[in-house]
C-alpha cells in the first residue's frame, strides 16, 4: 500500500503536499545538495518521503510531529519505502523539540521545511534560523491559502499566523526570501522560499 492510501486507512487528514509539490521539494533538496534536512510537521511522512529521495546515502532527515499516531503511521510508511533508517521522527510539540535541539547544538541543517500548525510559524522560523547552516534554504508551506493571506482583517489564526510570518521575514536581515503561489491538486496556495545569509 502506498503512503497516501496508508494515511487514509489510518484516518489521517489528507493535508499532505501534492505530488507536484513533493517533487518540487525533492528538486530543491537536490539543487542545494542537502545532506541534513529538518522538517516540522510529519503527518504520515509523504513530504518526508519526497525529501529523502534527494538525500545522499549518508544523508539524514529529522522530522517533528505532535501526534504519536501520525508519527507511527509515518514510521511504517518510511520503513516500507526502505528509507526509515535515514529518518529520525521526534514526537512532541515542535516548539519544545526545536528548543531541545538548539540547546544540544544540533545545527547545520542544509534545508528546513516548515509545514505544521500555522500559528507557530514565527516560532518555527526563529528556530530554523538557529538550526540552519549559513546559506541554508528554508521553505514554508501554505502561505497563500486561496488568497486569504491578503486580508489584514482575517480572523483565521492560520492566516494571522502566516501574515505574522511574512512580517518576521521582512524584518529579518539574515533572510533573502520570496513567496510563490501555486495551483493544482491542492487548490490555490503557495510556499515561502528563503535563503539564510551565507557565511
Ligand atoms: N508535511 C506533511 C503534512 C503535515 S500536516 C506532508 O506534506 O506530508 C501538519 C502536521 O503538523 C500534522 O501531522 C499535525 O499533527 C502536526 N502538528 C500540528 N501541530 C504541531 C505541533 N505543535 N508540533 C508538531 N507538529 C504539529
Ligand atoms: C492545512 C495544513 C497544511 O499543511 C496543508 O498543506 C493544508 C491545510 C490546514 O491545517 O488546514
Ligand atoms: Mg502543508
Amino acid at each position: 500500500m502506498g503512503a497516501l492510501a496508508a494515511n487514509a486507512a489510518a484516518g489521517l487528514p489528507p493535508i499532505d503536499v501534492s505530488a507536484a509539490q513533493g517533487r518540487m521539494l525533492q528538486l530543491f533538496a537536490l539543487m542545494v545538495g542537502a545532506r541534513r534536512i529538518l522538517e516540522v510537521g510529519t503527518l504520515g511522512g509523504y513530504s518526508t518521503l519526497w525529501l529523502t529521495q534527494a538525500l545522499p546515502a549518508d544523508g539524514r532527515l529529522v522530522t517533528l510531529e505532535l501526534e504519536p499516531h501520525h508519527a507511527a503511521v509515518a514510521r511504517r510508511n518510511l520503513d516500507a519505502a526502505g528509507v526509515g533508517g535515514r529518518v529520525d521522527i521526534r514526537v512532541g510539540p515542535a516548539v519544545a523539540t526545536l528548543a531541545t535541539m538548539i540547546a544540544a547544538r544540533e545545527g547545520d541543517f542544509d534545508l528546513i521545511f516548515i509545514d505544521a500548525d500555522k500559528p507557530s510559524n514565527v516560532a518555527y522560523l526563529q528556530a530554523a534560523l538557529a538550526l540552519a547552516r549559513p546559506g541554508a534554504t528554508i521553505i514554508v508551506d501554505n502561505v497563500v491559502r486561496e488568497g486569504a493571506i491578503l486580508d489584514p482583517d482575517h480572523s483565521d489564526p492560520r492566516v494571522t499566523g502566516t501574515r505574522a510570518l511574512f512580517d518576521a521575514v521582512k524584518a529579518e536581515p539574515r533572510l533573502l526570501a520570496t513567496a510563490i503561489q501555486t495551483v493544482g491538486a491542492k487548490h490555490w496556495d503557495g510556499f515561502l522560499l528563503a535563503r539564510v545569509l551565507p557565511a
